[in-house]
Formats: C-alpha cells, structure tokens, sequence
C-alpha cells in the first residue's frame, strides 16, 4: 500500500490536505423547530476537521424540502449564522467543508411539511418507505406532483440556499441527487411518470437536475459544486429501468460543468457495490469520490490504481473522530453504538475517543 491516501489532492478549487472524505451522515440532532445546528454541532464537525474534505449531513433548502425530525436547514438568516460557528470551527482547525443541499422531495410525511401538506414529488405515487417523524417512524405521505410552473421556484429554492451556504463560509456545497430524493425521483423513471418537459425521455427527466446546477454556478464556481448520485440504488424505493443510459447521459453532461467532483454511491447504498458504476467512472473525466461501504483496504487499492481521487468514509466517522490519523497509523477502530446513530444530544456524538485520548 503506497501513501497516496494520504498525500494532498485538488477537487476543482477545492485544495485538500489528503483524499479521505468524511461522506454525509445523517444525525438528527438539529432544533426540529427552527432547523438550527449549535455549539454541539460545531463541536463534532471541528473534531473530524482532519478528513480532507467534510461533507455535512444532508442539510434541507427549504421547509418543504424537510423529510424527517431534527433534520437541519440552510435557508433562514438564523440557520446561516449557526452553520457559521460550524464553518469557523472546521477552519479553525485547518479543515475543509462543503454543505450538502437536499430536498426530500416525497421522502416526507405531511406533519413533517408546512401547513400539514402533502409533500411534493414528480408524480403523486407514494414512496411506501418509513421516514422519521416525532411519532417515530411512519409511511411517507403520498405527495403532489409539481405543477410544470413551480419548476423555476424550486430551482430559485435552491440557488437562494447556495447563497445562504456562501455566507455560511462553507468551501463549497454538494448537491444531493442521489437516494431517492427530490432530483434522483424526476432523473429515475420508477418515481417520475411525468408527461410533461420533465418527464418521459432522459432530456426531460433530466431537465431539473440541470436547471438547478445553472442556477448555483450563477452563485458559486462551478469548481466549489460537487453532485451525488447513485445510479444502482433502488434507496428510498427509487429505481429507474436503465439506470446506464439514464445516468450515463447525465454523467456526459456533467463533465461540461467543470465541477469540484461526482460524488457516486458505487451500487446499493449501504450494500453490494455492483452495477454501472465503473461504465460511468469511465465516462467522466473529473475528480471521481468513490463510497459505499470502503475500508482502508479497498481505499488505498483503488486510490493506488488510478480509478478514484477521494475515498468518502461514512459509518467509521460517526465513532472515529481521528478517522485518517487511525487509518495512517493502520491503529483500530472504534465501533459505533447504532442506537445513537440518529437523534439525541453528545451522547454517541462528541463522545468517541481519539488516539491520544483513548
Ligand atoms: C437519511 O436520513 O436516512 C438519509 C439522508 C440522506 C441520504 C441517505 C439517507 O442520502
């Protein structure tokens, strides 16, 4: 194993001091009312700020855009200027972090929505999949499908989060496209029946995707934009019938942008790692951040070979503040307690030990 998993690398403009990503994880532990993270937020990135790069949790561009309890946002001053503790934190220990821009899209239920409404999706076919709720978990709720002329107004949702990401002194911002989501719904033909220019033919199902990515290059370089995507997962009950022409066109387009990175889920999210990943890794000709269940094996041996630039780490770094430094020293790991995963306070948090401290 060489140490180039270690050495420094460049996504776009992003400058990083190794290629090990710290992938979103989703915790919970906003202000549910208001969408707020807080000291403990900042606490915990600024702990795991020797990753090369920091990813947040999926963070929502809106309220409609909100699919589960305690989930946080970026898009009221309130929110901006907490997310601002965390961003100095993180700086403040020499690290790097983007935030991920999600909206839900029919992943939500409607006590989780403004004015107790149905959620919005493609097309008003439910996703019959358990979100998180104050009531615990619960089936989404079926959604309303967007009428063709919302279309600009959920793109101007999203640009008006890169703004408030801007101010937030992030480094950059990742747009969320993949697991089922508002953007993987219209891309997959499963979720999306549409019949309208959003619908139907690849171009169209497409369309969003690349009206929300012109509207944040109008706001950030395109070399400060990574995108998520996970052409092989059926996550949240989104599958799409040809996912290597689907996203095989989408992945030609997107070398156009000039992008910080494409961030693939390589197969099933959280399971095999199979599928058309390495057709599209072949297709695209930037920064490549590979995830989906990698250790430090697999990791180096792939870095090693030229396939992937930046390796994002996920369930390691909920109970491995120190992830790269255990990795560098090939020292164990520590095991994450799966009950505080989600939801709570520092407890299984901010708790788990560095080196030097264990
Ligand atoms: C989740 O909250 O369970 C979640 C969020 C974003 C993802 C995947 C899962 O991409």
């Amino acid at each position: 194993m060489s140490d180039k998993l270690f050495s420094p690398a460049r996504a776009g403009d992003l400058e990083l001091a190794n290629r090990i990503v710290m992938a979103p994880l989703t915790r919970n532990r906003a202000d549910d009312d208001t969408g707020e993270v807080g000291d403990l937020q900042a606490e915990y990135y600024a702990q795991r700020a020797g990753a090369g790069l920091i990813i947040t949790e999926a963070t929502q561009i809106s309220a409609e855009g909100k699919g589960y309890v305690g989930t946080p946002g970026i898009h009221t001053p309130e929110q901006v200027a907490a997310w601002k503790k965390v961003t100095d934190a993180v700086h403040a220990k020499g690290g790097r972090i983007v935030v991920q821009l999600w909206h839900v899209g029919r992943i939500s239920h409607v006590s989780l929505q403004p004015g107790g409404q149905a959620p919005v999706g493609p097309s008003a076919i439910g996703a019959e999949t358990p979100t998180f709720t104050r009531n615990g978990f619960e089936t989404t709720s079926v959604p309303r499908a967007l009428e063709t002329d919302e279309m600009p107004r959920i793109v101007a949702d999203y640009v008006h989060a890169a703004e408030c990401a801007r101010e937030a002194g992030f480094d950059g911002i990742e747009l969320h496209a993949a697991n089922g989501y508002l953007l993987d719904q219209f891309l997959k033909d499963g979720p999306n029946r549409r019949a309208d220019a959003y619908g139907g033919p690849v171009e169209n199902r497409a369309r969003l995707l690349f009206e929300v990515l012109d509207g944040l290059a109008g706001v950030w370089a395109p070399g400060r934009i990574g995108i998520r995507l996970s052409p092989d997962s059926g996550f949240n009950t989104a599958e799409d019938s040809d996912p290597r022409a689907t996203f095989g066109y989408v992945v030609e387009r997107l070398n156009a942008y000039g992008l910080a990175y494409l961030h693939l889920i390589e197969g099933q999210t959280g399971g095999d790692r199979n599928g058309v990943f390495e057709a599209l890794r072949d297709l695209w000709t930037g920064t490549y951040m590979a995830n989906n269940g990698y250790d430090s094996d697999l990791a180096a041996a792939r870095v090693d070979s030229g396939r992937v630039d930046l390796v994002a780490f996920g369930r390691p770094y909920i109970a491995n503040p120190d992830l790269v430094e255990r990795l560098r020293r090939n020292a164990p790991l520590n095991e994450g307690d799966g009950d505080t995963y989600y939801g709570g306070g520092a407890e299984g948090y901010t708790d788990y030990p560095a080196l030097d401290a264990a």
